[in-house]
């Protein structure tokens, strides 16, 4: 048998159920997709209901407030992929009527949704042949057929996408990209795939030698940067402050605690040397320390996060600039966080 029906018989009987497969409208198909990029099934579910309960249809996120929208997005991380939605939706809209585009070049078209994600939506939603070439794929096609060509490489990413687009199911191209996704989440995994388990043993190169460790083979190694950041939860008369980010680098349009980054770990008192330099005394004067909390370490995609809470009792100015929002320590919880924000507050934020 060719390697599509293999992988198609074996989908039927070990298919996983879950709520977006069990729908053709692309928009929920997107949401889905969008979601899944950012974090595993079984949590994507929570996020899937949640969303799609807030914004049920292309319309009603587009008329959404952007910071209804992170919110419902909050702890995913990644917040550009939400802003994304949210646009996106403005743009079916506008451009397509409301309804979300049938052609594979219009879909492509719309902003956040690149090869894959367009893939994804044509095949499963419109039963368009395009192989929605993901990680999983990398993987699954890099060992059985022994391709040695770096995964992250212009020619990999060119040769592994005509690979699977002249794989592909034409009949049941949803299915192969299901089953594709399915084999490489549960048998065909990074670490320990189960060979005895997979409907492609008799075809795959890289069992037969034993190579099963070194492939797919990738170029770089991630590499990532250190940042220092001393967030201070202010204290006083049952209100403290948040501030919403603006720099283009991370978590855009959220709110933190003020901060101070720092360029390498420091001392209490130097990082109070730091917060002389920012907008902290426009808004309040720190008048005691009363906590440092441990550091902890939050690995983004590029970056790791050096994070310490410090609780501060503080005098408050009169709210002139809104650099720094004065709230009652009470709505923290209303405001859209980064899920580090989310980790570090604990128990005062819910
Ligand atoms: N990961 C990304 N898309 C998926 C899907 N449609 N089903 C299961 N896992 C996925
Ligand atoms: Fe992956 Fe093993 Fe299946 Fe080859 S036989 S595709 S290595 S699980």
């Amino acid at each position: 048998m060719e390697f599509s029906d293999l992988l198609i018989n074996w989908y039927w009987e070990h298919k996983r159920e879950l709520p977006w497969r069990e729908t053709t409208d692309p928009y929920k198909i997107w949401i889905s997709e969008i979601i899944l990029q950012q974090t595993r099934v079984v949590q994507g579910m929570e996020y899937y209901h949640n969303f799609l309960q807030h914004f049920p249809d292309v319309k009603s996120l587009a008329e959404a407030e952007e910071e209804e929208v992170l919110k419902c997005w909050q702890g995913l991380g990644y917040y550009s992929r939400a802003r994304n939605l949210h646009f996106a939706a403005q743009t079916i809209m506008e451009k397509h009527g409301g309804t979300f585009p049938l052609k594979h070049e219009e879909v492509l078209a719309l902003k956040g949704i690149g090869d894959y994600t367009a893939a994804a939506i044509c095949s499963f939603a419109y039963g368009q042949p395009y192989a929605a070439v993901d990680g999983n794929f990398y993987r699954v096609l890099a060992r059985v057929f022994e391709i040695e060509t770096p995964i992250d490489s212009t020619k990999g990413k060119k040769d592994f996408y005509a690979l699977a687009q002249e794989l592909i199911s034409k009949e049941h191209p949803a299915l192969f990209n299901q089953a594709m996704m399915d084999i490489g989440a549960t048998v065909c995994t990074p670490t320990s795939p189960n060979c005895q388990e997979c409907p492609l043993q008799n075809m795959c190169l890289a069992s037969a030698h034993r190579r099963i460790a070194e492939l797919p083979v990738k170029s770089k190694k991630n590499s990532s940067k250190d940042r220092y950041f001393y967030y201070f939860l202010i204290k006083g008369n049952g209100q403290t402050y948040l501030h919403r980010r603006e720099e283009n680098d991370i978590w855009k349009g959220l709110y933190e605690l003020p901060l101070v980054e720092t360029p390498a770990p420091m001392s209490i008192d130097e990082v109070l040397a730091f917060a002389q330099g920012t907008k902290f005394s426009d808004s309040f004067s720190i008048r005691k320390i009363d906590h440092v909390h441990a550091s902890i370490t939050h690995i983004l995609s590029h970056q790791r996060i050096h994070a310490t809470l410090i609780e501060a009792t503080a005098d408050f100015h009169p709210q002139q600039n809104a650099v720094y929002k004065q709230i009652p320590e009470t709505e923290m919880g209303d405001y859209p966080v980064s899920r580090l924000t989310e980790i570090l507050l604990g128990d005062n934020f819910s």
